[in-house]
């Protein structure tokens, strides 16, 4: 198979190379992997594998299934070769927007379990068969011109167009797919025709290459249509929040976690009714540290543990960390990956041990390292003070104590934590 060099048949539309190439990380791709909820696919289809990120955490997941990958780029085989460790492996070097890409592949069209794909973002010079590709994937009605079609949108026609019914499909798409007002058509048709079950975002700087706000989105092929899709965000650390639910009609405008999760404390101002948002609500990340109190001395700086929390009594403002726990940023930074750190702003709650609900500080400068006996709390700032009223009031120490569990020594989970209830 002939592929014309790429500089001539695409222009990159954002900042990457010309076949489109960002690399998916780890992390990312196992978020990804792990929001699917197809349970033991046999055919797995990845278009524009690149190095192979998202499948080799696919491999990880689903061990026995078989796996077709593709690209373009004739470089990429040398990264797969440890796929067929895992399971049955067949890789082309093929086009992926090849109308009769099933057929070149050795595969039907309607007969894959799972596709995942991280398209790449540029345009490619407009063919005939295009116009057939968003026919048969049903979207071509979508745009109010189809030559506005980019890859990424031919990409997921060509996965609709391989996947059977109910299959599942795990994407990782750019900003104008999801909150673009010229891609309203494309998100009213995906959720009218297939189930879009969830869309994370991912924050900025999760490619190496390119700052672009950037998501992970899931969808069952003729699942029924959406009803509520599941909206989340992922922090740096690859912590997910608690989802909120939208609406479709609301979905179709944007399926951004941000634009939905400030409109939606803005509607909570003003809706009578509501009594109460839980913390979950309002949280942007809860991460629990990493070092347990074997290690506490093991990596020279030091860390907040149990025993350190001051005293708050009966004070309605929770103290500030000890400030020889604040540590600046370069110090931080310094530190292995997989070591949990507080940031400012954090709100530091006691996981286990005694008393838990006279545990609670806050970093006020820098940021700290914290034992794995933990958790810091990342509120969206316009709520930060509330919870921090609510956790230092009679009925935040009440509520702690009730939903702790253990004899003795109590712990508090991490969905115990974000269920408990602000006043509004
Ligand atoms: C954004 S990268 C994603 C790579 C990998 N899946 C990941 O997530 O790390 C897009 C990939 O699509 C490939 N690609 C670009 N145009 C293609 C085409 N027309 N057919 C097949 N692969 C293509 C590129 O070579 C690149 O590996």
């Amino acid at each position: 198979m002939h592929l014309e060099p790429q500089s001539a048949l695409m222009r990159a539309s954002i900042n990457s190379d010309s076949w489109g190439r960002y690399y998916t990380s780890n992390s990312v791709s196992s978020t990804l992997v792990n929001a699917m909820g197809c349970m033991s696919p046999r055919v797995i289809v990845e278009l524009g594998v690149g190095k192979g990120s998202i499948a080799f955490e696919a491999a990880k997941r689903w061990n026995s299934a078989k796996f077709i990958t593709v690209d373009a780029d004739r470089s990429a085989i040398t990264h797969l070769d440890a796929l067929s460790n895992y399971g049955e492996h067949t890789h082309h070097v093929q086009d992926a927007l090849d109308d009769s890409l099933a057929e070149r592949i050795g595969l039907d069209f309607g007969t894959v379990d799972v596709g995942l794909c991280n398209p790449p973002y540029v345009r490619p010079q407009w063919r005939e068969s295009f116009g057939e590709i968003l026919e048969q994937a049903g979207l071509s009605g979508s745009l109010s011109s189809v030559y506005d079609a980019g890859a990424d949108l031919l990409f997921i026609a060509q996965n609709l167009r391989l996947l059977r019914k109910f299959g599942t499909l795990g994407l990782i798409l750019p900003d104008g797919l999801i909150t673009g007002e010229k891609y309203q058509g494309v998100r009213s048709v995906l959720l009218k025709d297939h189930l879009v079950e969830q869309v994370v975002q991912l924050p900025r700087k999760v490619f190496s290459k390119t700052e672009a706000q950037t998501y992970l989105l899931v969808l069952s092929k003729y699942g029924g249509e959406t009803q509520s899709v599941a909206l989340k965000t992922m922090s740096m650390d690859g912590q997910l929040s608690t989802p909120i639910h939208i609406a479709s009609d609301d979905a179709k405008r944007r399926l951004d976690y941000s634009f939905h999760f400030s409109g939606r404390s803005e509607a909570q101002k003003v809706l009578p009714k509501r009594l109460h948002v839980s913390i979950g609500e309002v949280t942007q990340s809860l991460v629990r540290g990493s070092l347990c109190s074997s290690q506490l001395k093991s990596i020279g700086l030091p860390v907040f543990h149990l025993g350190d929390f001051p005293a708050h009594g009966l004070s309605k403002v929770a103290p500030g960390i000890p400030s020889k726990f604040t540590q600046s940023k370069k110090a931080l930074a310094k530190l292995p990956k997989n070591i949990k750190i507080a940031e400012k702003g954090d709100i530091l709650i006691a996981r286990i041990g005694r008393n838990l609900q006279e545990k609670i500080c806050t970093v006020n400068r820098g940021g700290c390292v914290i034992s794995d006996c933990v958790y810091a709390l990342r509120v969206a700032p316009p709520h930060r003070e509330a919870v921090i009223a609510y956790l230092t009031s009679a009925a935040g120490r009440k509520a702690i104590e009730a939903t702790s569990h253990g004899v003795g020594a109590k712990y508090l989970s991490r969905f115990d934590l974000l269920s408990l209830n602000l006043p509004i």
